[in-house]
């Protein structure tokens, strides 16, 4: 039985844990090959750290564990050059490229330093923009690009969260949200797909790390996961603390995927309810 994706190539940045990973062994398990990309090196400014060697290499054994393929190389999405050449043997080897899933990104929250500001925007914005230019001269009538938003794209009054990493955050994912819709303009006569997936808290190791248990339980000294998630099911109304890679790879395979060949620009919320308050419903009243 063919699967969702069969016979595409998918090229992932951030594929070395967390959403990436998922979203590389849910494609992989639908019939695609991968490229993944990863940085495998600490960023200064983000209160956790970034994914390791061993990280990428379990991403390597879970897609192969499929039957597929995957050319896994470290690059960072800051660098053009970089991810030029990943891409670039990543299609040499596996012949084409039909999705694009931008990924990698990363939260300097509670760094309240110019440093801070621009460490998340070259990630998130400069890195994703990047991204597209490096793979776009591979795509063609088909291709889906796939960016990754976030609720604090969309949420009203989301600049204010903690300092000077909270607003680089805040801007970079609403430049990705209009970038998107933009693309999305540019590519619609080649045929060329671009939506973006904004997700409210996901359980990876940007939610799950010792600086966001105490920024969502400052009232106790030594938070723990278990005493971070009371404080998380308070920001959706469906009462859900954070959703599942599972559930984010299940939109990014449908993006994918030629079900959706003629949805373009759209900006999906993930988000259990979390943004029903503050947003217009975007319906006529
Ligand atoms: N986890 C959440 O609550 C949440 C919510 C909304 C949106 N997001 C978005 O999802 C993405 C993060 O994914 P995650 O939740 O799996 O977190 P994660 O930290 O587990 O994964 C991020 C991956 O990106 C890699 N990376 C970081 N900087 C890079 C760079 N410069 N070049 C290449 N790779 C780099 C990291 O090494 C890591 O493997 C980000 O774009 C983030 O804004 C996350």
């Amino acid at each position: 039985m063919s699967g969702r994706v069969e016979g595409k190539v998918a090229l992932i940045t951030g594929a070395a844990r967390g959403q990436g990973r998922s979203h590389a062994v849910r494609l992989a398990e639908e019939g695609a090959d991968i490229i993944a990309v990863d940085l495998l090196e600490d960023i200064d400014t983000a209160p956790y750290s970034m994914a390791t060697k061993e990280d990428l290499a379990e991403t390597v054994r879970l897609v192969e564990a499929q039957g597929r393929r995957i050319v896994a190389r470290q690059a960072d999405v800051r660098v053009l050059s970089q991810l030029q050449s990943a891409i670039d043997a990543g299609v040499q080897e596996l012949g084409k490229l039909d999705v694009v899933v931008a990924q990698a990104g990363i939260l300097t929250m509670g760094s309240n330093t110019p440093q801070a500001f621009f460490d998340v925007v070259q990630v998130n914005m400069v890195g994703v923009v990047n991204t597209t230019a490096a793979a776009a001269p591979h795509l063609g009538p088909g291709a889906s690009i796939i960016l990754t938003g976030s609720t604090a794209a969309l949420l009203k009054g989301s600049v204010d969260i903690t300092g000077a990493g909270g607003l680089g955050y805040a801007h970079s994912k609403r430049h990705v949200a209009r970038l998107g819709h933009d693309l999305a303009s540019i590519y619609a006569d080649q045929r060329i797909r671009v939506n973006v997936v904004h997700p409210t808290n996901v359980d990876t190791r940007m939610m799950d790390n010792e600086f966001m248990y105490h920024a969502f339980r400052p009232d106790l000294e030594n938070p723990t996961r278990e005493e971070m998630i009371p404080s998380l099911e308070t920001k959706s109304p469906m009462g859900v603390p954070w959703l599942s890679v599972e559930e984010i790879s299940a939109a990014v395979l449908y993006f994918a995927s030629d079900e959706s060949r003629w949805v373009t620009g759209q900006q999906l919320k993930l988000d259990g309810g979390q943004l029903l308050s503050t947003l217009d419903a975007g319906v006529p009243s």
